[in-house]
């Protein structure tokens, strides 16, 4: 009976419960549960637990800080009390260093600004003299670059005390800063662009103990009308907040930290993920369609999570971009602990706030702005401000300090296939044999937590795979992958070493009064690895080591899955924030951080496990600031339905424009079963996200795209060969956002930057510069309007058809189609042989799409190297330029230093890697096509023309891709 009821009160309990009953007390009791009928009754319970999950009210920092925004505004003589001590300024060579002082309780504050080069600035704000040091070492972890400072800038101080810095010499950007109150303001073009404590909203709470903590009284009518003194609302859940059934003792009181950040002139602010939210970010404070919540960042594991709201999940970057029609602004608050975010927009017409005062740029102009307000638990305020002025440029400046997307092997953004659980070995062979009998290409097949010996990580099931290495092999033999599971939770067992290693060695996270945590998760009983620990760290790396890993061989990568932490019995489904880390840090100082410290020691891991160092592959679910740079995330447990489908786009976008460009959902949907036009669709738009991974949880059917009826298979297959004929072109978009920054899939707005139509536009994005995709996202839906920006042509890329059209314009799309156009004035470089996998393509000669603009030209890239290990960086990879101008299609070699040894050997190993054909769309039809080779040889080459699409194909004109030199005449 107990076992229904909890069936019943929470799904999420019940992955848990059932199937630790089901395998544990089933098999040893001799329970028999009928799986489909408690799936029967969880059909009945609401999706999202939403009162499982804190609102803003019910965390203590959120309200106070929140209520303190709007005492401010409700006061008309508001005046924040802070204010710069004038004495104590002191003005560097690159940096301005102050003494901030609360006037309400002449607390002091430490300013610290410093100018970076790049349009760049960060300011930190610490406690002067705190009772003990508030918490700033995950600064080590996502700053991954050496910030170095602007050699162009004066910094100067007037009679009044307002301080002003130049960011670069003609005047055109300069940062001011007023004192009383406390005040910074960035203006580009005398223009104000970015203000903090415009509003006074800036509030840092000091440590202090409960002693010496003389609570704020205000006065209030009691019940029989007479005049008392009561402790303020603000002062509740200082020293000890509860939620549901749990009590969390805040042993340090208030920490906490809020600040505005207004955006002026800007409508538009985007990022912050993760949300299932729209791509434009919505109010939170009133205002048509507005949510009611501000955003929340706080990594958690949310069970069915609903679409269109503002809650957390399971990652977090605090970092908002701004854009407007001309430029753009971003702001990353380096915070892992818990955050929230208040999002207002003014009117045109709206004077902001008592506080402001005035402006120091002199074009005030009356433009919708939008206010943002950030709410931070605890730790040092660290902020950068990056001026762009393009997203693109605000993109690199971000990865300046965060580092860029590593880059993936070339397995890693093919198809992958996988399904909680394929249940044994055979099973695995199997599914992997079907995709090769009904000719689908995919490269890795995954294995969820079914594998392992009773959840125990590192082990496995041998009744079910008895023979690991052999079936690995077999994958190896038809170039593919394997991933396994590995989660962070451990199972408390005396027999099992990982746990054994962790608890004598204090590896695990602690309580408050000592002793490992415990707590629930799939293993039942288990305790959390302590990665902000550097042995711990060390020591999780070294355990993927062959020897020790055993089972395991070359070809298996590593999914990190529960690493908010999720944390079944936990307060939000995580970890209680008074555990203790390393160095005595509370979680709640490093949340959102834990995520990327699980992905950062699994990835080292399987990268020092080879002789030769691979670039390693692992997906996390957690993430924070910096996890670009370990590997791919995903969206984690999204319904199968078209909503769902829906919000992928705005998601990955989001992703994309944090940072997080190595992003993907679960195709098509975690849980409930598909319809085949949904998988169809679903799989059509995943063709075009980055991370392409079919997985599913354990209670749906196989739905393997093998297993789909006609004519939904064959049109399965075409996406997925789409997808390997476009790797070419992915490849080199990887290549371009791990230098760069600027992601593969882009709004349409960072490719298009005046047009404000599409400012707001979630439901179609750029693929590199080069290609618009709009996936059909709806039921029953066979025809799309599309926007098509800028005044130069788009070709369908199945039909070639030219459209040349500015604007909303309906198009077919019939279930067999996915909407999407090669831009004109851009060159796509192609792989179009089908093969089973990416191994099968290395040698695979290449198709060029050239679209041409209305002038007759384009241009395109290709990067090449050999997909798997570090030898890139050194120099052995490919990068040409295509370039067609006149009637003539030329390349130029781009590699830095062509003639280096690592160059010319890799060159060597493509020597005979040809272009097969070219596809030239909106082109008049020619008379002759001749290749001119290296040596000056002239040979013609035979073509195709189509006159009613006016599309052109070029057969084998024998040109090599590591040669340059070679040009082909159309005349
Ligand atoms: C939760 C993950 O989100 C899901 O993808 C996975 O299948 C289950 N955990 C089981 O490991």
């Amino acid at each position: 009976m107990a076992f229904w009821l909890e069936c019943l009160t929470s799904f999420k309990r019940l992955h848990f419960k059932m199937r630790l009953k089901l395998t544990h007390l089933g098999r040893i009791v001799g329970i028999t549960v009928s799986l489909a009928s408690c799936l029967t009754l969880i059909k009945t319970v609401e999706a999202v637990k939403k009162e499982d999950f804190k609102t803003c009210s019910q965390s203590g920092f959120c309200r106070r800080n929140r209520a303190y925004a709007d005492d401010a505004l409700a006061q008309p003589s508001f005046k924040s009390p802070y204010i710069i001590l004038k004495d104590s300024v002191k003005l560097g060579d690159s940096k301005v260093y102050a003494e901030v002082k609360n006037t309400e309780t002449d607390v002091l504050l430490t300013l610290d600004l410093f100018i970076l080069q790049d349009n760049t600035a960060r300011i930190r704000i610490n406690e002067k003299n705190p009772i003990k040091p508030r918490y700033d070492d995950h600064a080590q972890f996502t700053i991954a670059n050496q910030l170095i400072d602007s050699s162009v800038h004066k910094t100067s101080r007037a009679k009044d005390g307002v301080i002003t810095i130049l960011l670069d010499n003609t005047n055109k950007r300069k940062v001011i800063i007023t004192s009383e109150p406390l005040r910074i303001e960035f203006i580009v073009d005398e223009k104000p662009i970015v203000s903090l404590n415009d509003r006074g909203f800036f509030n840092f709470e000091h440590l202090r103990t409960k002693e010496s903590h003389k609570p704020k009284m205000v006065e209030k009518t009691n019940d029989e009308g007479a005049i008392e003194l009561v402790e303020a609302e603000s002062e509740k859940d200082l020293w000890e907040e509860s939620f549901k059934t749990w009590t969390d003792p805040k042993p340090n009181g208030p920490e906490s930290f809020g600040l505005d950040v207004s955006f002026h002139g800007f409508s538009h602010v985007y990022g912050i993920p993760e949300h299932s939210s729209s791509l434009s970010l919505k109010e939170t404070k009133g205002g048509e369609g507005s949510y009611d919540e501000p955003y929340r960042l706080y990594n958690t594991d949310v069970f069915e999570y609903a679409a269109d709201t503002p809650m957390s999940l399971y990652g977090a970057v605090p970092f908002m971009v701004a854009h407007q029609k001309d430029m753009s602004a971003g702001v990353f608050f380096m915070n892992p602990a818990e955050t929230w975010i208040d999002i207002v927009k003014t009117k045109p017409e709206q004077k902001n706030t008592a506080q402001k005062a005035f402006s120091f740029g002199k074009k005030v102009e009356d433009t919708k702005s939008t206010q943002t307000h950030w709410m931070t638990e605890a730790g040092v305020l660290d902020l950068f401000v990056f001026l762009g002025p393009s997203t693109k440029d605000i993109l690199r400046q971000y990865h300046a300090i965060t580092g860029t997307p590593s880059m993936p092997q070339m397995f890693a953004i093919g198809y992958h296939q996988s399904r909680w659980n394929y249940i044994n070995q055979r099973d695995v062979l199997e599914v992997d044999s079907q995709f090769d009998k009904h000719d689908i290409p995919y490269d890795v097949i995954w294995l969820d937590i079914e594998y392992t010996d009773e959840k125990k990580y590192f082990t496995w099931d041998i009744p079910k795979f008895p023979d690991a290495i052999k079936m690995e092999e077999e994958l190896e033999h038809k170039g593919r992958k394997l991933v396994t599971i590995i989660d962070p939770h451990i199972k408390r067992d005396d027999n099992y070493h990982i746990c054994q290693t962790a608890k004598d060695n204090g590896y695990f996270v602690q309580q408050p009064s000592g002793g490992d945590y415990e707590a629930w998760c799939w293993p039942g009983q288990s305790s959390w690895v302590d990665f902000s620990s550097p042995a711990a760290r060390e020591w999780w790396k070294s355990e993927f080591g062959f020897d020790k890993f055993k089972g395991t061989r070359e070809n298996v990568h590593i999914w990190n899955d529960m690493n908010e932490p999720s944390v079944f019995n936990g307060p939000e489904i995580t970890m209680q924030k008074e555990m203790i880390h390393y160095g005595k840090w509370e979680h709640r100082v490093l949340h959102n951080l834990y995520s990327v410290l699980t992905h950062y020691s699994t990835a080292e891991g399987i990268k020092e496990r080879t002789k030769v160092a691979q670039r390693p592959f692992v997906l996390s679910r957690g993430f924070y600031a910096g996890t670009q740079r370990y590997g791919p995330i995903w969206t984690g447990d999204n319904m199968v339905d078209w909503e769902s489908l829906y919000y992928t786009n705005p998601m990955i976008l989001s992703n994309s424009i944090a940072g997080i460009s190595f992003s993907g959902a679960d195709v098509p949907g975690f849980f409930g079963n598909p319809s085949p036009e949904l998988l169809v669709r679903w799989y059509q738009a995943a063709v075009f996200q980055p991370f392409f991974r079919g997985h599913a949880h354990i209670d749906t059917k196989r739905r393997e795209p093998y297993l789909l009826d006609e004519p939904y298979r064959s049109i399965t297959r075409a996406s997925l060969r789409e997808r390997y004929a476009l790797l070419p072109y992915w490849y080199t978009l990887f290549f371009e956002a791990h230098k760069t920054g600027v992601p593969m899939m882009r709004p349409m707005f960072m490719e298009f930057p005046e047009d404000e139509a599409l400012f707001t536009t979630e439901d179609q994005f750029m693929l590199g510069s080069g290609m618009l995709v709009k996936p059909v996202t709806s039921e029953g839906t066979f025809a799309a309007e599309i926007y098509f920006p800028g005044d130069q042509p788009w070709y369908d890329t199945q039909t070639f058809e030219k459209i040349q059209h500015n604007g909303y314009k309906t198009v077919e799309a019939p279930i067999e189609k996915v909407p999407a156009y090669y831009r004109g004035g851009h060159i796509i470089p192609r792989r179009e042989r089908a093969r089973r996998s990416t191994s099968g393509m290395k040698l695979d000669p290449f198709t060029l799409v050239i679209a041409l603009d209305n002038k007759g030209q384009a241009h395109g890239e290709l990067y090449l190297d050999d997909g798997e290990t570090y030898d890139f960086e050194s120099g052995a990879y490919v990068r040409t330029q295509f370039i067609y101008n006149n009637g003539v299609l030329t390349s130029k070699n781009l590699h830095e230093d062509p003639s280096s040894d690592a160059a010319t050997k890799y060159a060597a190993s493509i020597k005979d890697v040809r272009i097969e054909r070219i596809r030239l769309l909106g082109v008049e039809q020619p008379e002759h096509i001749h290749v001119v080779h290296p040596d000056a040889t002239r040979t013609p080459v035979s073509f195709e023309y189509s006159v009613a699409t006016g599309y052109l194909t070029i057969k084998d004109p024998k040109t090599l891709v590591s040669q340059g030199g070679w040009r082909i005449e159309i005349q």
